[in-house]
């Protein structure tokens, strides 16, 4: 089969799409033949060892598609179920093994590329707004980069939960994008210092949480963002780590929350991504939360992908079809 391979960290240009043996489900595993694969930052930080890989190693992680063979005691799915996974390394690619309690069923009415593009940044959306912060009605929720995969869902998902959202993007574009999703402000953080927007935004009051996926040019002002006893949420660093950080600023600050979530212990249980895959799919079905794809790219230019989301150029969520 065909799959995008790193023998080395390092730039898009060590991405190689290569011929490996189709893989053989273990004992608990299924094969699932990928229809569409989703591409994440995390796709970066494992390309350029920011969280190191064994190597060689196939990339990706996160696709849907149809179960095709069975290893040893599987029970959940049988071959030709629609399934979909995310957090499991290895979706760039025409087949994945996958751990078959990892796998979640895909609804009819739903297809391969909008399953692949919403398990990742969706369930991380669901799992930031229900459960890290739990979002109330009325609540003042900042959204950096609300433009991008996770943050045009995250942005939708708060509305839903009645907060009013605050999104920062970078161009007027997608500052567009995010207000179509539902953000009552936005602002252009390359342009207009956020937190004095925020200040101004909020009559100086601050927000209630910020959703910050940007890390390291974001983070400080992120803390001063928020009111007293305000979450700063950290789930990323688009922009690079968040350098050392000493607790007693979170005192001086307003008795602040800082949590760095990942979405790995909110789904680690089978009952938890049962639960946070079906919310999700039901809002879709409904209509009441889009994805978009918004940019769709054959496997072998993988590459391509990965320099288009370094580059801030990708909006929504971006999708490999082998
Ligand atoms: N902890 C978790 O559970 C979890 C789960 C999923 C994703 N994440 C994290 O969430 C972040 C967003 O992931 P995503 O896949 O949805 O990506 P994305 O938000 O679609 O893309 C990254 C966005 O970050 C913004 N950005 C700001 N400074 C940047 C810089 N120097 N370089 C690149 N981008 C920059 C850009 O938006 P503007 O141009 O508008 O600034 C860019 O489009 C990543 O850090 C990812 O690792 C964490």
């Amino acid at each position: 089969m065909k799959a995008i391979r790193i023998h080395n960290h390092g730039g898009p240009e060590v991405l190689a799409y290569e011929d490996v043996p189709v893989p053989e489900p273990r004992a608990g595993e299924a094969r699932v033949k990928i229809e569409a694969s989703g591409v994440n930052f995390i796709d970066i930080y494992h390309r350029i060892g920011l969280y190191p890989m064994n190597r060689p190693c196939i990339l990706g992680s996160e696709g849907a598609g149809i179960v095709d063979a069975l290893g040893e005691g599987v029970s959940e799915v049988k071959p030709g179920d629609r399934v979909a996974y995310a957090m499991i390394p290895g979706s760039y690619a025409e087949y994945a093994v996958v751990p078959a309690v990892k796998l979640v069923p895909v609804p009819d009415d739903i297809d391969a590329k909008s399953a692949a593009g919403i398990m990742l940044q969706g369930m991380t959306a669901h799992y930031l707004s229900h459960s890290t912060y739990p979002l109330q009605k009325g609540d003042t929720a900042l959204v950096h980069a609300a433009a991008g995969g996770v943050g045009l869902l995250l942005v939708q998902v708060a509305k839903l939960l009645g907060a009013k959202v605050i999104g920062t993007v970078s161009t007027q574009a997608k500052a567009d994008l995010a207000r179509r999703a539902g953000a009552d402000e936005i602002i252009q953080y390359t342009q207009a210092d956020f937190l004095a927007e925020v200040k101004r935004i909020t009559n100086g009051q601050g927000v209630h949480v910020v959703y910050d996926s940007v890390g390291a040019t974001t983070f400080e002002k992120s803390l001063d963002c928020l009111r007293p006893r305000g979450y700063l949420v950290l789930f990323g660093q688009s922009s690079g780590p968040v350098a050392a950080f000493d607790p007693a600023k979170l005192a001086a600050k307003g008795s602040l929350f800082l949590t760095r979530p990942t979405l790995f212990n909110y789904t680690a249980t089978p009952e938890d991504l049962a639960a946070a895959a079906r919310d999700l799919f039901a809002v879709v079905k409904k209509k009441v939360v889009k994805i978009s794809i918004n940019q769709t790219y054959p496997l072998r230019e993988a590459a391509q992908a990965h320099r288009d989301l370094e580059a801030r150029k990708t909006t929504g969520s971006t999708i490999l079809l082998p």
